[in-house]
């Protein structure tokens, strides 16, 4: 069942639809996700109410604990049996890599709207199998959406109009460092994301993939080779029955062409000592420059030659921000979630196509695997799989247009 319908229990007026949400997965996402399907009712108000229905886990106990903490009507542990449910519209996949692609294909089989948190898949053949099949639900008029979230930071949704409307120039050289430090102590035990098999890789699919993802949406361009370096700097850490072989890199490096000629340096570590969640971004132009810090993910400092400018993104013109609070009241790594789940909401609600598409996470996947290509060869230089091109139009912001100033603000 794709149609959304007004619920009595929440409907706030006729004009109001209402979509059934699931999220899959009640760890870290998962209550990221909840927080966002809770939230955005409230800051969104033109979009379809979410109605959380259903958390899915697979503890029984940690599952239902969990849904009554993030606000869910209930909890299950077979996520097969939610894809029946006909009080569900949209499902929202929080799991390790390696079922992404088997639990989107089957919610999109149903019927079922889906967002899937990045990566895609773990392999490209999997981001392919998912792109098919996004196609053929959209043919339906079913929705699906990949989590990049970065996306729906405001800082960055301004950076890229900023460079769309030519204010640094032609875009050269692009910085971009995502670096953690939660692996950095060698007696840090087994963990999913240490295992190829469930990961697909490690920092280069976990921060890698934000960070291709970004470069593509920053600079509207599609990255055509890569040369690419890999480490694992510990080998092996306890698991559960002794020592377990780390079978994804720890850390990797690579150097990055776009179609456009721009040249972008990729570094992405969870052994960076001091580093929490360090998303660096830098882009140089002909005629300006710019510069982010997810741990400062309300400003943005652009030079177009008088020195730089830090720009405070809180301005209600400023992406997103008409949702939100007044000028100053900064937003959080939490409320990039809520405009994720209001640009969804809003494009199923009109029945628009929702970015980034399963075709746009299948073109990072496609990066990803040139930089193991490249990686395994020595960093040769490697072209990047061409695929069908990925459609990205600008990220939909309900709210009004925003402003692409630098002036001083009154
Ligand atoms: N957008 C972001 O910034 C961001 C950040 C972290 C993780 N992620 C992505 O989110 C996804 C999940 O990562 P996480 O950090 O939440 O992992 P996590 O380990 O914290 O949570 C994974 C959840 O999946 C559940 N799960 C596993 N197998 C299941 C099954 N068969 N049925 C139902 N539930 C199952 C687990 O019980 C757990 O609740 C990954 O794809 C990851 O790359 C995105």
């Amino acid at each position: 069942m794709t149609e959304s319908a007004t619920d009595p229990v929440h409907a706030d007026g006729p004009a109001r639809p209402t979509v059934g949400v699931a999220v899959i997965g009640y760890s870290f996402m998962g209550k990221a996700h909840s927080n966002a399907w809770r939230n955005v009712a409230a800051f969104y108000p033109d979009v379809p109410r979410a109605v959380q229905r259903v958390l899915v886990g697979r503890d029984p106990d940690g599952v239902r604990e969990a849904a009554d903490r993030y606000g869910w009507q209930e909890s299950a542990t077979d996520w097969r049996a939610v894809l029946e449910r006909d009080d569900v519209q949209v499902v929202d996949i929080c799991t390790p890599g390696h079922l992404h692609a088997e639990i989107a294909e089957a919610a999109l089989a149903a019927g079922k709207h889906v967002l899937l948190e990045k990566p895609l898949a773990n392999t490209v053949a999997e981001a392919e199998a998912l792109v098919a099949a996004a196609r053929a639900a959209s043919a339906r008029g079913v929705q699906s959406m990949v989590g990049f979230n970065y996306r729906r930071v405001p800082a960055l949704a301004l950076a890229r109009e900023l460079i769309a409307a030519g204010r640094l120039g032609e875009v050269r050289e692009v910085r971009a460092a995502y670096l953690q430090d939660w692996l950095v102590d060698a007696s840090a035990p087994m963990a999913w994301r240490l295992r190829k098999e469930e990961a697909g890789s490690g920092a280069l699919g976990d921060l890698g993939s934000h960070v291709v993802d970004q470069l593509q949406f920053l600079l509207d361009d599609t990255i055509t080779w890569a040369s690419g370096h890999l480490r694992t700097f510990v080998p092996t850490r306890p698991g559960a029955s002794g020592p377990e072989d780390v079978t994804v890199d720890d850390a990797a490096w690579a150097t990055l062409g776009t179609s456009r000629g721009a040249v972008a340096s990729l570094e992405v570590s969870r052994m960076a000592h001091g580093r929490k969640n360090g998303l660096a971004l830098e882009v140089f132009g002909s005629q300006g420059s710019l510069s982010f810090q997810l741990e400062a993910l309300n400003e943005l400092v652009v030079d177009t030659g008088a020195g730089g400018t830090r720009i405070l993104v809180t301005e209600s013109d400023h992406p997103y921000l008409d949702a939100w609070w007044p000028p100053g009241h900064v937003l959080g790594w939490d409320d990039t979630f809520v405009n994720q789940a209001a640009d969804l909401l809003s494009c199923i609600g009109e029945g628009r196509a929702p970015s980034p598409s399963f075709a746009d996470g299948a073109a990072v996947q496609r990066v990803l695997a040139a930089i193991e290509a490249s990686a395994a060869q020595s960093g040769t230089c490697v072209t990047v799989e061409a695929g069908p091109k990925a459609s990205t139009p600008p990220v939909p912001v309900p709210a009004a247009a925003p402003a692409v100033s630098l002036e001083p603000r009154p």
